[in-house]
């Protein structure tokens, strides 16, 4: 059976999962906290760090009792330890190293990017054989890699900017959509056009980085008008209650394509540079149906296997922590020292194959 419980605590979310030596998730807790951000428009860290500390046992004490596994059955524990925000990371590593100590057992120390990368093998799916790409698309990060294995991550292309999650959440909350913005712009984008706004492409110095946040301001601008005035007497014309619901739609939709466009462009040359066999794909973007979509027509089309989880598994979530940490273990990864740090950012780093000890 070889169960590992894992914690994951980097941003809103606190979960905790069993899963076991097959990869087979015995139980995936998420405790959400969009209720208490959602009046700022976004997660404030403060409040994230605090809530955790109010759910974390509670929700391991759930995530062990619907697995039907007893805290003696454990034989690992694994927690998310970067990137994210520190208070909220330090709060579900500091429970599961204390977890691992009081039991003697050992502490994975996980990488929340490298897990997102791998979610899609949680159910025992076997990893395709040949050449991957990896692509992250959450609300913290936008990132493509060449994936050898689950310790060789190389990092070939990233967002200079802001994250797609983050960029669709920031045009949600200029078209008067509440938080959490994706999936309401998912939502609010089904009835409308996507071809109603057309964006420039970017264009950087490596074709394989992303840039979103030119993408924001032309949105920003159709929805309030070009700001008259310089500094703080910058002022808008309108805001967004201006929108008509169908223009709102079209708007949804036109962003939202933009967005994807721009994934899918990326890969196309990730491709033509890589020529690989599979394609990994994690975060919580990749839960939206058009995402999905786009992305299976993408990989048929060139005969590339596509890896993606579940929808629960996309967004954040502590079973993907664990199943990292298994399938370290099924490479001989024996853990790491209860001193490993939380950090806020992630070690999968721009061109090297291997990611540094206890990634
Ligand atoms: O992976 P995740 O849960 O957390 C991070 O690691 O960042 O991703 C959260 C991001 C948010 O920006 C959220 O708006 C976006 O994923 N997201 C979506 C959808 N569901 C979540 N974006 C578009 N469509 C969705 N259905
Ligand atoms: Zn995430």
């Amino acid at each position: 059976m070889g169960c590992i419980l894992a914690i994951e605590s980097s941003c809103d979310e606190t979960a905790a999962a069993v899963v076991d030596a097959a990869l087979s998730v015995r139980s995936s807790v998420v405790a959400s906290q969009y209720e208490l951000h959602a009046e700022y428009g976004g997660v404030v860290p403060e409040i994230a760090s605090r809530a955790h500390l109010e759910r974390v046992l509670p929700v391991i004490d759930r995530a062990l009792a619907e697995a039907g596994v007893s805290a003696d059955e454990i034989v690992a524990v694994a927690a998310g330890v970067r990137p994210g925000l520190i208070g909220s990371l330090l709060v579900g590593s500091s429970a599961a190293k204390a977890f691992a100590w009081a039991r003697g057992l050992p502490f994975h120390a996980v990488d929340h990017v490298a897990a997102h990368l791998f979610a899609g093998l949680l159910g025992g799916v076997a990893m395709p054989a040949g050449r991957a790409l990896g692509l992250v698309v959450s609300g913290g990060h936008t990132s493509l890699f060449r994936v050898e294995g689950p310790r060789e991550i190389a990092l070939i292309g990233r967002t200079i900017d802001d994250a797609v999650g983050e960029a669709l959440d920031k045009s949600a909350t200029m078209l008067g959509l509440p938080h959490p913005g994706g999936p309401n712009l998912e939502r609010a984008a089904l009835p409308g056009d996507p071809s109603a706004l057309r964006f420039t492409k970017p264009v950087l110095p490596n074709p394989l980085d992303f840039s979103l946040s030119g993408l924001k301001t032309k949105l920003l601008y159709e929805v309030r008008g070009v700001p008259t005035g310089r500094g703080e007497r910058s002022r808008f014309e309108r805001d967004h209650t201006a929108l008509s619901p169908a223009r709102r739609a079209d708007l949804a939709a036109s962003v939202q394509r933009a967005a994807i466009e721009q994934v899918l462009d990326r890969l196309s040359r990730a491709y033509e540079l890589h020529a690989p066999r599979a394609l990994l794909v994690g975060g919580g973007v990749v839960s939206n149906r058009s995402v999905q979509r786009e992305l299976a027509a993408w990989c048929l089309e060139r005969d590339v296997a596509l890896v993606v989880p579940e929808p629960a598994y996309c967004v954040d979530n502590a079973a993907m922590i664990a199943g990292y940490a298994q399938l370290r273990r099924a490479h001989g990864d024996l853990g790491d020292d209860l001193s490993v740090p939380a950090e806020p950012v992630s070690h999968l780093a721009r061109g090297s194959s291997r990611t540094r000890r206890s990634a």
